[in-house]
């Protein structure tokens, strides 16, 4: 049987709505205010348990207060094994302030709190067809998984968002490297085997494939990539081909942006078959 597993943050967003994003110094009123489940981890669980019957778990920490416990229960109530998000008392859950603008357009400041407190890390990827990491976490702890999730066989995708410097021991361990334009242009990546590069509204390129996206009037764009992530990885884990689960990829990151914050915007299977049918 496969399982999908996905190594990462969970952070609570707190996104407030504003006609434009502020410039340093200035102040602007917010037309809305929302707390919504978030985390590049948790999003990416949270969207593929919306859509598919394979097996999703999560891998991560939350701090022993009350946002770590809704979290955590946000997940599960979609179907995800969080028996491996652990509490720890060192630091509170993860948040995140999210400004949203009129065109969709964000600014996001992340506090790691818990999701940076790893003092245990268990191997947990048996039976693992696909794991999923980004950079919400620490490099060390993300690379010894990595190491341990190959080690099982696993095809692993690393999200290098936020960006920073990849040692060569994770890169050994990745299969897909999926960066936005500039992560890429950050980390010096361009579409090969191992890179698939998110493009926002041009798409996004696998090697020699390219996908467009599809037309949507954006709300919000906070997630699509997460979105886009989890996605792939389901249909890649279904057996679908490359093009294929890129198309599918496409898709739900395309629905998901028509919806204001992250976990709240992940579309259902029903939805992106819906949208397939249609065109
Ligand atoms: O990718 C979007 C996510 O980035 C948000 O949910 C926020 O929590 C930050 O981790």
């Amino acid at each position: 049987m496969s399982r999908l597993v996905v190594v990462g943050s969970l952070n609570l967003d707190l996104v407030l709505e504003c006609e434009r994003i502020p410039v340093p110094g200035e102040t602007v009123l917010a037309s809305g205010f929302r707390q919504i489940p978030g985390g590049k981890g948790a999003n990416q669980a949270y969207a593929a348990a919306r859509l598919t019957s394979v097996p999703v778990a999560m891998v991560g920490r939350v701090g022993s207060d009350s946002f770590g416990a809704a979290l955590r229960q946000n997940l599960a109530q979609v179907g995800v094994d969080t028996r491996d998000v652990l509490t720890v008392d060192e630091a509170p859950t993860g948040i995140a302030i999210i400004t949203v603008d009129r065109g969709g357009q964000n600014s996001i400041v992340v506090s790691s709190g818990a999701n940076f407190v790893w003092n245990q890390i268990d191997d947990v990827f048996a039976g693992a067809s696909f794991v999923l990491f980004q950079l919400e976490t620490p490099l060390e702890a993300v690379t010894t998984m990595a190491g341990m999730a190959k080690a099982h066989g696993a095809f692993t995708i690393l999200d290098p968002a936020p960006a920073r410097p990849l040692p060569q021991q994770l890169l050994d361990s990745i299969d897909l490297l999926t960066p936005n334009e500039s992560e890429a242009a950050a980390l010096g990546l361009a579409p090969d085997e191992k890179v698939l590069i998110k493009q926002g509204a041009s798409g996004s390129t696998w090697g020699e494939l390219h996908v467009p996206t599809i037309p949507v009037e954006a709300m919000d764009t906070t997630a699509a990539g997460d979105t886009y992530n989890a996605a792939l990885a389901v249909a890649l884990c279904e057996g679908e081909s490359r093009l294929a689960a890129m198309q599918f990829a496409t898709i739900a990151a395309g629905l998901s942006v028509t919806r204001i914050g992250a976990q709240t915007s992940a579309p259902t299977r029903a939805e992106v078959e819906s949208y397939r049918l249609k065109r």
